[in-house]
């Protein structure tokens, strides 16, 4: 597959410019909007055997180059890293790798003697930006791993401003683990806010155990990280039905939708799934991580001025 040139030239100012990976380019252009940035002109496409080829078309002399790709499935890990490398030899002044969703970050330590820490090594290999920023990772322990400057923003100000329009009113974690950033979109709301307790019971299967919330009569909405299976918030959804709940939405920051996990938690009865577009979306209500990412950036730029 190719993947033509896209964007307009970089105007010679010396200002920001976006590099879009093939991976985020809905995010990548909103976030070049919020900046007033261009976009860079680049080429990206896969040689037969399925390697990939990066080429940027425009002279980044002065300008800060950021790269937006999320790094997932495998193949958009290594077009991040080839981005980075051509930014370098486009002579940019400086390299930002926006990763929107950071694959691996589950995988943060070796649980069992032996194991890869997955998202050690995606961090040293991405290390070679100066600056890397990802948007709610599993856990912000990941960032210790990068050898360059990393850091973290958040969309949950987004997610509740989607479901403070469905009229929610509880929020829940799908369980403990999940409870800083679930209670951060409940108090946004001004809502109650409680959380699940959930026993994993195989890869894509788990059981939702107890809750302390009356959730009777209400509209309540699950946010957790990322939906993978979706088995989580199924069961989580099939329980709250039970115990009365008005309405159960399923909100998200990184919507991977394995094994067709869309339809499934709508047949499980979910009223609406909600999540950003970290990564490409189908059937929900996508809201962009762009503001949050724009904001950190205007940051970056003020302590570099
Ligand atoms: C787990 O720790 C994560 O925060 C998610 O709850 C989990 O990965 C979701 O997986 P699934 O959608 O397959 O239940």
């Amino acid at each position: 597959m190719s993947h033509l040139p896209i964007g307009a030239p970089v105007a010679p100012a010396a200002a920001p410019a976006v590099v879009a990976g093939t991976a985020s380019l809905p995010l990548a252009r909103r976030l070049a909007e919020a900046l007033d940035a261009p976009i860079v002109q680049r080429e990206v496409r896969r040689f037969p055997d399925g390697e990939a080829y990066v080429r940027i078309l425009d002279d980044l002399a002065d300008r800060d180059a950021i790269i937006v790709q999320s790094t997932h499935p495998d193949p958009e890990l290594v077009e991040m890293l080839l981005l980075q490398d051509a930014a370098r030899e486009a002579r940019a002044a400086s390299v930002t790798a926006v990763v929107p969703y950071l694959a691996y970050a589950r995988q943060d330590r070796a649980f069992h003697p032996g194991e890869a820490v997955s998202s050690r090594a995606v961090a040293l290999a991405l290390s070679a930006a100066d600056l890397v920023i990802t948007v709610d990772p599993h856990k912000e322990e990941v960032l210790r791993h990068f050898t360059c400057e990393a850091a973290a923003v958040t969309a949950v100000p987004q997610l509740a401003e989607a479901l403070a329009r469905h009229d929610v009113e509880a929020v829940l974690a799908p369980d403990k683990g999940a409870r800083e950033r679930a209670g951060d979109a409940a108090r946004i709301l001004g809502v109650p806010f409680d959380h699940l307790e959930k026993t994993r019971l195989g890869p894509t299967e788990v059981r939702i155990q107890a809750k302390d919330l009356d959730v009777e009569g209400r509209r309540v909405a699950i946010v957790d990280d990322l939906i993978a299976s979706g088995g989580t918030m199924r069961e989580a959804t099939r329980q709250l039905l039970d115990q009365g709940a008005a309405a159960v939405l399923a909100a998200c920051t990184h919507g991977l939708f394995t094994d067709g996990a869309v339809p499934k938690l709508l047949d499980a009865g979910v009223d609406r799934i909600v999540c950003t577009d970290t990564l490409p979306a189908e059937g929900c209500e996508v809201i962009s991580a762009a503001p949050a990412v724009a904001a950190r950036l205007r940051e970056a730029a003020l302590h570099a001025g």
